[in-house]
């Protein structure tokens, strides 16, 4: 058989040993490469899809957070920290007074701020404000207040937990 002469389809044609399946080769080569694509493209879909219940289910499996040391925390200052899966703080306002919240804004989900100055806490995604001692949703987008926490100062550390 001279080159270049075409008799059918490769799938017909007797191979001999040692010479490649370059179209079956290549067709399991892609349907590889498409499944590996397609599982790609389908797990954070999954992810994004099943995130919320798994975040509800590790915050509620969570009831309490011991900050060791904060309350070396100065008056009018922040900390955050982690509240189960999600921000937190725990802010010890100018006049002593301690209170802990969430720090995930009800609008978005974006992570809020504590502002000193102002004395209120600030989310830079879309110009929300809370009440820095009630969690009160004040002004801008955020339909809901922040959660609160309870706080519990201790000699050695701050006891936050859920209402
Ligand atoms: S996410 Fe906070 S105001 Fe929109």
């Amino acid at each position: 058989m001279s080159q270049g002469t075409i008799i059918g389809p490769l799938e017909d044609k007797q191979l001999e040993p040692g010479e490649p399946r370059t179209r079956r080769f290549f067709l399991a080569a892609a349907g590889i490469a498409g499944f590996g694509y397609a599982a790609a493209l389908a797990y954070p879909i999954y992810r994004y899809l099943a995130s919320p219940n798994e975040m509800a289910l590790a915050e509620a499996a969570v009831k309490e957070v011991t900050l060791k040391d904060a309350q070396k925390l100065p008056a009018g200052s922040v900390l955050m920290f982690k509240f189960g899966p999600r921000p937190a703080m725990l802010i010890h306002h100018a006049n002593g007074q301690w209170i802990a919240m969430t720090a995930v804004c009800t609008h978005l989900g974006c992570t809020v701020q504590y502002e000193p100055g102002p004395d209120r806490i600030h989310c830079a995604c879309h110009g929300g404000v809370y009440n820095a001692y009630t969690g009160a949703n004040v002004s801008g987008p955020p339909p809901r207040p922040l959660q609160l926490f309870k706080v519990a100062v201790t000699p050695a550390a701050v006891e936050v937990s859920r209402v």
